[in-house]
């Protein structure tokens, strides 16, 4: 059957537009490089590698072809420096807005650096691209805006109080695109994403996200911890569904769709226990020692939602979003991914 995801990507390979993706050599945003070359569009990229690395960048060149590598043009720079996002905003069509730094726990940890990058920076690439007069700013807002809101499944309407200076910053990123919209004529989307996972997420690090921590601990034979009595659950979206969610909040051409929020999610909620089990089914093909590894439990984490789950029917009814990939399918393909990368 072809989706209306399929018909924006033919159109789009016919007609060659100018992206800009800010956090390129990061998870999402190298993800997001990878389709748009494919698709035969010119893509600037900016990444200053703060939580970026060269090489997401160096498997994308290895995934597309020669041409298509050529309409990639980079710039290692900063968004908390307006004359880079200046820079990067020249004679670009659609901006697809990645860069922050992410983790609830990082931002409790410094919430200056935090608050630089995601509401200086931010605020940098919105005059940027104001001012470059783009078509499009989509950016990456963030499920924790929801906060203490207790109602499930989240509504876009209905958001509680921050729990975290991450969430502050995210709420305060669409405030800002608000204004924008009202008092510039901005015409901007922002997308909530809800735990995304898949390939090039990075394993490493204090700040990394359970999934990739979890595949890395399992084929490692390292500890996995768990945060609470692992019934805390959350609404984990593949990779390839934000890809799509993003194309389509680009190119959508009705104007009731614009200056909106979305959720980006698959809609389903997994515990943290089901996830291990997913996990673990996995991995123990290839490790069988996976197969006892039995995850250790340990205090909650200030700052985290209980239960995160997305109602997704208006990104679907405005915007056409509609995910190909459920939690299941997409863990088997990060798994051949983390499988691949992580012996
Ligand atoms: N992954 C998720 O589940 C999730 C959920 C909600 C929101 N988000 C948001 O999505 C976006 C992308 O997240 P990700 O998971 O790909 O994280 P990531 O850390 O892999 O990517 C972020 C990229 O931005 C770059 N960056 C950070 N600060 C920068 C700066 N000042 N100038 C230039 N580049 C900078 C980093 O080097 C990195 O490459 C972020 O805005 C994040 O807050 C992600």
């Amino acid at each position: 059957m072809t989706t209306t995801y399929d018909h924006i990507k033919k159109h789009l390979s016919n007609t060659p537009g100018t992206w800009l993706v800010t956090g390129v050599a990061g998870f999402i945003g190298s993800n997001l490089l990878e389709t748009l070359l494919k698709l035969d569009q010119k893509v600037v990229g900016l990444d200053n590698f703060s939580t970026g690395h060269q090489h997401n960048l160096d498997e994308v060149e290895s995934l597309v072809n020669e041409e298509q590598w050529k309409q990639f043009a980079f710039i290692n720079g900063d968004i908390r420096n307006i004359d880079t996002c200046r820079q990067a905003c020249q004679d670009v069509d659609y901006v697809l807005h990645q860069a922050a730094l992410g983790s609830v726990p990082r931002s409790i940890e410094d919430p200056i650096t935090t608050n630089e990058n995601n509401i200086s920076g931010f605020l940098n690439m919105l005059v940027a691209a104001k001012d470059a007069e783009v078509k499009r700013f989509v950016y990456a807002a963030s499920s924790s805006t929801y906060g203490d809101h207790p109602d499930l499944p989240k509504i876009e309407g209905n958001i509680g109080n921050p729990l975290s200076p991450y969430a502050v910053t995210k709420l305060v990123n669409e405030l800002y695109t608000e204004v924008f919209s009202k008092t510039y004529g901005f015409r901007a989307i922002g997308l909530r994403y809800f735990n995304i996972f898949g390939q090039r997420q990075d394993p490493n690090g204090a700040y990394a996200a359970v999934i990739p921590k979890w595949f890395a601990g399992l084929i490692k034979n390292e500890p996995v911890f768990i945060n609470g009595d692992g019934e805390t659950s959350r609404d984990f979206c593949f990779i390839e569904n934000c890809v799509q969610a993003n194309i389509m909040a680009a190119t959508v051409t009705d104007e009731a769709a614009t200056n909106q929020v979305y959720n980006v999610a698959f809609g389903e909620r997994t515990s943290l226990n089901e996830l291990y089990t997913l996990i673990q089914e996995r991995v123990v093909g290839t490790n069988p020692a996976a197969k006892d590894a039995a995850p250790q439990y340990r205090d909650f984490r200030a700052g985290d939602v209980r239960h995160s789950l997305a109602d997704i029917s208006k990104a679907t009814n405005l915007i056409g979003y509609k995910p190909e990939y459920s939690v299941k399918s997409g863990l088997d393909k990060a798994a051949e991914w983390y499988l691949a990368n992580l012996k």
